[in-house]
């Protein structure tokens, strides 16, 4: 058995995309697992960077089946603006592309709903990425959610969603204040959608499992970061899906027992988008730095993320909850630019040493980094390829990683280019 779980080790937007779409190539089959469109990974094809939403990161890979699984929360209108996006860059989405039938839909509501409850929570609001994901999620566990595989018959997916849409315009109008939705559009919208994806429909569970159980090498690939998990990310300040590595058996079907090895993608250092608490935080200054070099705003709503040191506090937890067996360091070259590098490896709370990461949002608000400082290396490692290709200080900021979280570093990446990466040892 080859399978393996690509996850995000800090607040997301770590890289697994290019991680992903790189070990795509020796892959049969990649699998996303939970998130929506709210996820955005950026894959260079052909020198050209594209941004993914729902289509897994290897679909431009030839030979490659990829699948939206059924812990995916799917927003058809947007997934149908994305094949046609990604095909008119000469990608293929065909029969290399099925969307689980029990992958439930993000509904123009979920978005209106979403806006409103984020607005009324004025400075407390979650700074979510106002894609419909949570609401979708919540109708999901509220027994009100639509599954993908209903789009099939559509009479009764009409018949439903018309209750459904008729109710979520009485929260609208009556809870917040807003305009009601046009219910015939969002009718002929789906219908358009239904054309387009039905196609693509299957029932995945046993064709997942049955190229794990066969040999097969499969990806399941995860979206955002194990620190942004519903149950174990630093709640309410969290997306509404198991980000962790425990995602992959609600989210496709495939039992714990089958799923193979977990790396963990970690930047060289950390970014957050949205609000809630980061330890590490560089309001300004280095933090401007590392955001101008690392390009940090995000893939999917532009915003410009918070940017600090690396948190190995944060990452150890994070190796913890989703059993990580090797991390993936990307974007080292960020850190070219620094003359020390600072790297937290313990907080202090109330005037105390831990090396705990706290559950509570509270109490990490009040946990101030203790740093361990680290020589820079003041060199361009872009066009590094093998491990002496990189500075001793490079290695050393690694290998000092390595040793903080006891788990071996596979590879780093030193760019946005897919060869941009030095490997340390194979992965598929
Ligand atoms: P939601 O997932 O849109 O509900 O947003 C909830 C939180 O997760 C917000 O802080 C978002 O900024 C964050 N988030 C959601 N998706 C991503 C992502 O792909 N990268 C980084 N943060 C994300």
């Amino acid at each position: 058995m080859s399978s393996i779980v690509i996850v995000g080790a800090q607040w997301g937007d770590e890289g697994k995309g290019k991680i992903t779409n790189g070990l795509a190539s020796n892959a049969n089959m990649v699998v996303r697992f939970q998130g929506g469109s709210n996820a955005g990974h950026t894959v260079d094809v052909n020198g050209e960077p594209v941004v993914f939403h729902l289509l897994p990161s290897g679909i431009s890979v030839q030979g490659v089946l990829c699948v939206i699984g059924p812990g995916v929360v799917v927003d058809p209108l947007g997934l149908v603006e994305e094949i046609d996006g990604v095909r008119s860059r000469g990608i293929e989405v065909g029969e290399n592309f099925l969307i689980d039938v029990g992958a439930h839909m993000v509904m123009p509501y979920h978005r209106a709903v979403e806006a409103a409850e984020e607005e009324s929570r004025g400075g407390s609001a979650i700074g979510t990425t106002r894609k419909g994901i949570g609401p979708a999620y919540s109708d999901r566990y509220s027994r009100e959610g639509l599954p993908i595989g209903m789009l099939a018959s559509f009479g009764e997916f009409e018949e439903r969603l018309r209750a459904i849409a008729a109710r979520k315009n009485e929260i609208l109008t009556r809870l917040h204040g807003a305009e009601p939705l046009d219910i015939d559009a969002i009718v002929d919208d789906m219908r358009r959608a239904a054309d387009r994806l039905v196609p693509h429909l299957a029932d995945t569970p046993d064709l997942v499992r049955e190229a794990v159980a066969s040999g097969s090498n499969v990806i399941f690939e995860g979206a955002q970061g194990t620190l942004l998990d519903i149950s174990f990310g630093t709640y309410p300040y969290v997306t509404s899906s198991h980000t962790s590595a425990a995602g992959v058996a609600p989210g496709t079907g495939v039992p714990p027992s089958m799923v193979g090895e977990v790396l963990g993608v970690a930047k060289a250092y950390i970014t957050r988008v949205g609000a809630g608490p980061f330890p590490t935080e560089l309001p300004d200054g280095e933090g401007e730095t590392i955001r101008d070099r690392g390009q940090e705003y995000g893939a999917t709503t532009g915003r410009p993320r918070r940017c600090g040191w690396l948190d190995i506090v944060a990452l150890r937890y994070a190796i913890g909850v989703s059993g990580m067996d090797r991390l993936i360091i990307t974007k080292l070259d960020v850190l070219d630019a620094f003359e020390t590098i600072p790297i937290c490896v313990r907080y202090r709370i109330d005037g105390v040493e831990t090396d705990r990461f706290p559950r509570s949002a509270v109490e990490l608000s009040r946990a101030e980094p203790v740093y361990e400082e680290m020589p820079g290396w003041q060199a361009d490692t872009t066009a590094a390829r093998r491990h002496d290709d990189l500075p001793p200080e490079a290695m050393a900021y690694l290998r000092r990683i390595e040793e903080l979280t006891g788990v071996p570093v596979a590879a780093a990446s030193v760019g946005a280019a897919a060869h941009a990466v030095v490997q340390f040892a194979e992965i598929l």
